[in-house]
């Protein structure tokens, strides 16, 4: 199966087609998100919260991004696999940026990266681009900067700010990015850089207007509202998440009751038994009058 490149997604912003993004991590999700055709799969550096339970993305190193970018390049097919830069391999220059890019795609098996900034990270951009690296770009509320926000809020907001993020977004643009994620800004704000921009824009909590949409998989599928944080509060996934399904609840749930079966001895059942080896059946194995199991599975595990 062909591959989704880079070019498709101004294709589709052309032609009026939105863009479907989703975080993944790990290879059976990857798996499941290409089969369910989405666009393009982001191994997010929020995996450093999603799946590794750090607090913010700060810590997420390079090699914990390989490692899971690795991971989902195994499962994906057909989608278009974007890993993210995390935190200080690349705001340090455009060596770093290369070096650590090329890692992620040439070890990880990346198509493109994505980094955090505006202006500032335009040199790095370039740089990337013109050493054959696609680069998507990020601003609005940009995780990696949290403590210079001061916490997971709205950005764009008023006339100045607004401003800035459209000089911001043009910048990248003319860098050389294919495509640009906007986080958290408000939605005529969105539009306008959407408008104003030839590459497609990408949104999360940044209104209907963006060419697609990204959410994070655990926050779509309803497990990151069933989680607590370090100091054990319940965690509210943000205002613009939805979710489609109870994913959290139902790996409770299901956990509880193969939980129950062991202790109270229900499972595992005949059924789920190999049978004793010709000639040594015994008793125990099988006890007279239990369902006789069934035969050894020819598929086993590696
Ligand atoms: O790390 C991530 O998952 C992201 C998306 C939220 C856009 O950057």
């Amino acid at each position: 199966m062909k591959h989704i490149a880079t070019t498709h997604l101004a294709k589709m912003k052309e032609r009026g087609e939105k863009i479907v993004m989703v975080t993944a991590y790990d290879y059976p999700t990857a798996c499941l998100v290409d089969d369910a055709g989405v666009d393009v799969v982001l191994v997010g550096d929020s995996l450093g919260m999603v799946v590794l339970g750090y607090e913010t993305t700060l810590p997420v190193t390079i090699e914990e991004m390989l490692h899971h970018t690795k991971a989902v390049v195994r499962g994906v097919k057909r989608a278009l696999v974007v890993t993210d830069l995390p935190f200080l391999t690349y705001q340090t220059g455009p060596e770093d940026a290369i070096r650590n890019a090329g890692r992620l795609i040439k070890e990880g098996g990346a198509a493109a990266v994505k980094l955090e900034g505006g202006i500032e990270v335009c040199p790095q951009v370039r740089t990337l681009v013109s050493a054959g690296i696609p680069v998507v770009g990020h601003v609005g509320l940009t995780p990696q900067s949290i403590h210079v926000f001061g916490g997971y809020k709205l950005q764009g907001r008023g006339q100045q700010a607004a401003q800035k993020l459209l000089a911001d977004a043009r910048a990248l643009e003319d860098a050389g990015i294919f495509c640009l994620v906007l986080e958290c800004i408000p939605e005529d704000v969105a539009a306008r850089i959407s408008e104003a921009l030839t590459i497609p824009t990408v949104g999360i909590g940044a209104g209907a207007h963006c060419d697609g949409q990204v959410l994070v998989l655990h926050d779509l599928l309803g497990i990151t509202s069933q989680l607590k944080s370090s100091s054990g509060e319940p965690v509210h996934p943000p205002r613009f998440v939805k979710e489609y399904s109870q994913l959290g609840k139902s790996i409770r749930q299901a956990v509880t009751q193969y939980s129950k079966e062991v202790r109270s001895g229900n499972f595992p059942a005949p059924e789920h038994c190999f049978p004793s080896t010709e000639g040594a059946a015994t008793s125990a194995a099988t006890p007279a009058g239990s369902p006789t199991p069934r035969s050894t599975p020819t598929a086993t595990r590696k």
